[in-house]
């Protein structure tokens, strides 16, 4: 929290942050848009499977040859947790991690998930922008869009407005999904 506090501070002190902070400003917070990143991966707001049929032709998916109209999904609880692909630190909160090589960052953007499957299937292939909890391919959020422009701009806005804390760092969180 400090480091993304400092990031704003800084932008606000060289003229760089309005109130309420612009889309175009936001694009200019590397750990901003880390921190939305991580938490994108750490807990994607849909806990279940993002469901796809498989064409008539048949499919062969991570190595496995499925026949046409087997469901076929993944849930990005677990497919974001991949050490494969994020590192043996995948179940931790580590905003940083975004912050490295331009094709490490793409491998990881493309990890989230969809960890390179659909495109084996012919699904459209993943925008860079996206992040794992809008879905991928022709059922992705139609709403995505709109739901970055909010974020970028609600959460750099009301950091400067609040010191937000957890009243206690060692209290747990307990996350629960309903359907
Ligand atoms: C943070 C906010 C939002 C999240 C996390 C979210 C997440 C998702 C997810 C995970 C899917 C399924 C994607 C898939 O199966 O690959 C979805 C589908 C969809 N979302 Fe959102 N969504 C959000 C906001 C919105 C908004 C604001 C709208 C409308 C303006 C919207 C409209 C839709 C629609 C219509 C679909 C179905 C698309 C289809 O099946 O073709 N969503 N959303």
């Amino acid at each position: 929290m400090q480091r993304l506090q400092d990031e704003l501070q800084s932008a606000k002190d060289q003229g760089r942050l309005s109130h309420p902070v612009t889309w175009k400003e936001s694009r200019d917070l590397p750990f901003l848009d880390a921190c939305v990143k991580e938490a994108g991966r750490l807990h994607p707001p849909f806990g279940l499977q993002y469901e796809r049929i498989v064409p008539d032709e048949g499919a062969k998916i991570c190595g496995h040859y499925l026949k046409g109209s087997t469901i076929v999904g993944i849930n990005p609880w677990v497919s974001h947790r991949d050490r494969a692909t994020f590192g043996q630190d995948a179940e931790a909160w580590k905003p940083g991690r975004w912050l490295c090589d331009e094709a490490t960052r793409r491998r990881m953007e493309h990890g989230l998930l969809t960890v390179g499957c659909w495109n084996a299937v012919s699904f459209s292939p993943l925008q860079l922008s996206d992040v794992g909890q809008f879905g991928a391919g022709h059922r992705s959020c139609i709403g995505k869009n709109i739901s970055y422009l909010e974020v970028y701009k609600l959460v750099p806005t009301m950091l400067q407005l609040y010191d937000v804390s957890l009243p206690s760092r060692n209290a747990s969180w307990m996350e629960y999904n309903e359907a």
